[in-house]
């Protein structure tokens, strides 16, 4: 496997589980992490004494490296990154939005000044672009297919060259994989590791509720919708009530009073699927295109062993497929 993203973050495999709100805390990463990948919490968007809380209780579930996010637009960014120095936290995914690429650097800086590896998160070549130039030590590239927000529509297959040709900072893959074949594709594309956030849903270790975890081993190819793309904020995830009345919204309203709307209906909409297993009319079940690969619960351990030996299998076979 590519090693360059394993010697600068100090891990077996170049396979990352992505920051997930409501769905990646101590628990799943610390698994994710002994089981030789990098687990990092999905933590950013938690008040300070939660989000220090997370930190005290992953090191207390593992000894290899881990990591958190860190949203430099929150308002109690500066707080949270306070915590993260003191803690000595090993790597920090940071995210943002066009509004804030100008304080990038900064944070990027203050992060790298603690030898904290400093993970960017990127939807274009240009916002690729920009992480580089801000300093960061590896871009994590997200296309049109992963799960989660949705910041540019391209799709990974297309996305992913065009940055490697763009940045000379290695890339991960943070969209669309969910076996061992998406990792070899990745390496292919010219991606340096895998950052994977759906296929660790159905692991045991996943805090969401068992209503969105059924929901995903239920769903098959082409059960996920982009919904908000209209109004900037394009999240994808299951298609439900709760995205048929976003979509609708879309179609009913112009671009303001429709944002004001969606904003009213979504606040609070992922916690209620991942959290109440609330999945049909107020909750956002948040997951990727790769939803018809999920159909098994497994421990994190035995995903990240499965995909590895996938990963080797096709290996050992490509030149037989050429
Ligand atoms: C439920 C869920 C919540 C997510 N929350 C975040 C988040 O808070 N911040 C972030 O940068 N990415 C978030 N993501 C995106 C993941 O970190 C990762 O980029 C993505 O899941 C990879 O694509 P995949 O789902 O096809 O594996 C989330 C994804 C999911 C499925």
């Amino acid at each position: 496997m590519k090693k360059d993203v394993c010697e600068k973050i100090g891990i077996e495999y170049p396979i990352l589980q992505g920051p997930m709100a409501w769905a990646s805390d101590s628990k799943l990463a610390a698994a994710v992490s002994n089981a030789g990948g990098l687990g990092i919490m999905g933590i950013g968007f938690a008040p300070a004494d939660v989000f220090e809380a997370e930190i005290k209780k992953v090191k207390t579930l593992t000894d290899k490296p881990y990591g958190c996010n860190l949203l430099n637009f929150l308002p109690n960014a500066d707080e949270l990154l306070k915590i993260i120095i003191r803690e000595k936290v090993p790597v920090v995914e940071l995210e943002t939005f066009p509004a804030f690429f100008s304080t990038l650097p900064d944070y990027a800086a203050k992060l790298k000044n603690e030898s904290i590896i400093v993970i960017g998160k990127a939807s274009t070549v240009e916002e690729a672009i920009i992480n580089e130039k801000a300093g960061v030590d590896l871009v994590s590239v997200k296309g049109y297919d992963g799960g989660g927000h949705i910041f540019g529509m391209t799709g990974t297959f297309a996305l992913i060259p065009q940055v490697v040709d763009a940045v000379s900072i290695p890339v991960i893959n943070s969209s669309g994989v969910a076996d061992g074949r998406g990792i070899a594709a990745s390496f292919m594309l010219g991606a340096s590791a895998v950052e994977i956030g759906s296929r660790f849903l159905v692991s045991y270790e996943c805090p969401v509720h068992d209503n969105y975890k059924s929901a995903i081993l239920e769903a098959k190819e082409g059960d996920t919708v982009l919904t908000g793309a209209s109004v900037d904020d394009a999240v994808r995830g299951l298609r439900n009530h709760l995205a048929e009345k976003i979509l609708q919204i879309e179609k009913k309203y112009e671009k303001e009073e429709a944002a004001k709307k969606i904003q009213e209906l979504c606040t609070g909409a992922l916690r209620k699927a991942a959290v109440n297993g609330e999945t049909e009319n107020e909750g956002s079940v948040v997951v990727g295109q790769n939803v018809g690969l999920l159909k098994k619960m497994q421990s994190a351990e035995e995903i990240v062993a499965e995909l590895v030996k996938e990963y080797t299998q096709i290996l050992s076979n490509v030149s037989k497929r050429l």
